[in-house]
């Protein structure tokens, strides 16, 4: 992977405060899923519970000798995000997490620039990775806040109950207020149900409201106005469950699972959405260079 290529890159957040609604299965599996399309992945393990470290077959930090952990990262600012990246296969790597990362939170309660510390490391390590996927913990504390500050996008994986509504309205309110004081590019760029099951009568209300509320959302100005229900849903696979346990991903384990199908179909779409978003964006330099008078730079 080439390092510091300042190739632009796109950080996505995977967030929900709500525990248990598929954050780890989806970063870990989407982000091998765009892996396998070609493109190069970074998984950051924002989670204390380090799932997302050990779903990929990588053992997480402990002790003094092992190399150093996202919890390294955000404590000592001199050390760079390519001395903690582990890879997982040729495109995929991972900055592991380990559970004293929960000491974070208290460790850098005083430091000023403590919601930032893993955006400038992201920032310092100029684009050697297309996507990076941020596993949040369930909680909206210091670690979440980090992952929010240094993503261009959230995405929230939840599942089609009302309960799980329920704290929609909060998580939005966390990233209005993360893009309104820290990090003004900050957006949602949507939802993934996970573990979903279109026949039950009450997961497709729940679709529907929610398809209805972001439709309702276009010109609020909002975060969330272009956020939108990305398809397919994630089917309920007994496969996706199994597969942490043995530190593989879904393409590794069982690559025709229906988890596995669905997986892939979802990072085609959130490349293709990408591409689109980088070639209007060099289009739009180009045409202000033609506006400008400015000729074309050579390769
Ligand atoms: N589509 C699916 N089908 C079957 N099981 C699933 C599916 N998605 C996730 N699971 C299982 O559901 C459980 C919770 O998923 P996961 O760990 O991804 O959630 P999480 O939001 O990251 O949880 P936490 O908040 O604790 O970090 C796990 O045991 C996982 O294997
Ligand atoms: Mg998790």
């Amino acid at each position: 992977m080439p390092p510091g290529t300042d190739q632009p890159v796109r950080v996505i957040a995977l967030m929900n405060q709500k525990g248990g609604v598929g954050k780890t299965t989806t970063t870990v599996n989407l982000a091998a899923a765009i892996a396998e399309l070609g493109r190069s992945v970074l998984i950051i393990d924002m989670d204390p519970q380090a799932h997302a470290t050990l779903h990929v077959g990588v053992e997480p930090g402990a002790g003094e000798d092992s190399p150093p952990t996202v919890y390294d990262l955000l404590l000592d600012p001199s050390i760079g995000l390519d001395a903690c990246v582990r890879p997982v296969t040729e495109r995929l790597a991972i900055v592991p997490a380990e559970t004293d990362l929960a000491a974070a939170e208290t460790e850098l309660a005083g430091a000023p620039d403590r919601n930032r510390r893993l955006a400038a490391a992201i920032d310092r390590a100029h684009g050697a990775y297309e996507f990076v996927l941020l596993d949040c913990p369930p909680g909206l504390g210091l670690l979440t806040l980090n992952a929010l500050a240094a993503a261009q996008e959230v995405i929230i994986p939840m599942q089609a109950h009302f309960l799980a509504l329920q704290g929609v309205g909060k998580l939005l309110e966390t990233v209005r207020m993360v893009r309104d004081q820290v990090n003004p590019d900050l957006r949602v760029a949507g939802v993934v149900l996970c573990m979903h099951d279109s026949q039950v009568s009450h997961s497709r209300e729940v679709v529907d409201d929610l398809t209805d509320f972001f439709e309702g959302q276009r010109d609020s100005g909002m975060p969330w106005a272009h956020a939108r229900l990305y398809r397919p849903p994630i089917r309920r696979n007994i496969k996706l469950a199994e597969c942490p346990s043995f530190g593989q991903t879904i393409f590794q384990y069982a690559p025709w699972a229906p988890g596995a199908i669905d997986y892939r179909e979802l990072a085609e779409s959130v490349v293709a959405e990408w591409d689109r978003a980088v070639r209007r964006a060099a289009l739009s330099e180009a045409e202000i260079r033609v506006l400008r008078g400015q000729p074309e730079p050579i390769e």
